[in-house]
């Protein structure tokens, strides 16, 4: 099987070039934020804090995360119903990055992310994937930009979606968000000695998935 892993922060324009890649190379794509975001989602739906472990813990055997679609535009569903909207907003974002922080959680969403890539051709894009899911995968990238440049692209992602909010504010849940994210005990975001690292600041779309595909071929 061809496993593509790309780890990077928020907002590096991971899932962008990962759907690119699994266009051009007929793969599938997974993207793991979205099973951390559903998870988060879930634990809200149910008036649970996400940092509450103990209480977080016993819900997961009540989640079942599913997908429809075809390869390249798969929605996900939370016990049957379509969620990929609904995690895409922006609350979501720093509730997956809390709940993600729970071992039991990372677990739970490893096992189902290792059997989809044992199974399939796929690229995944997240935080702990050449380092934790799959550190023995033929391809690792670490895919990086400036804060500033992530906040610049999430405002504009946002705002296509109507969801409008101030460059400062979502710089500040960026760089908080990165920090939460590297610094959680159990598989942080870290970039692993074998990883190619592109930096992306000045890079066009094309460009960073060209140089990727470079690699691959
Ligand atoms: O990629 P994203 O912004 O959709 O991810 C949302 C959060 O989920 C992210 O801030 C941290 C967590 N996450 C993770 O811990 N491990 C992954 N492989 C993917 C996401």
């Amino acid at each position: 099987m061809i496993n593509i892993a790309i780890d990077g922060p928020s907002g590096a324009g991971k899932s962008t070039i990962s759907k690119i890649l699994a266009k051009k190379l007929n793969i599938t794509y997974l993207d793991t934020g979205a099973m951390y975001r559903t998870v988060a989602l879930y634990v809200l739906r149910k008036g649970v804090s996400v940092n509450d472990a103990e209480a977080v813990e016993p819900l997961l055997k009540e989640i079942n995360i599913s997908y429809t679609g075809d390869a390249l535009d798969k929605h996900i569903h939370l016990n049957g119903e379509d969620v990929s909207s609904l995690i895409r907003e922006h609350h979501i974002s720093k509730a997956a990055s809390d709940v993600s922080k729970i071992p039991a959680v990372r677990l739970f969403l490893v096992d189902m992310q290792r059997k989809i890539a044992r199974e399939n051709d796929v690229v995944l894009d997240g935080r702990d994937i050449t380092s934790y899911v799959l550190p023995d995968a033929k391809y690792k990238f670490f895919l990086t930009a400036t804060s500033e440049e992530r906040a610049l692209r999430r405002c504009k992602e946002l705002k296509e979606k109507g969801q409008v909010f101030e460059y400062d504010q979502i710089l500040k849940d960026i760089i908080d968000r990165d920090e939460n994210d590297s610094k959680r005990a159990f598989a942080p975001l870290v970039k692993t000695p074998d990883s190619i690292e592109i930096d992306s600041t000045k890079m066009t779309i094309d460009e960073v998935a060209d140089y990727i595909l470079s690699f691959i071929k």
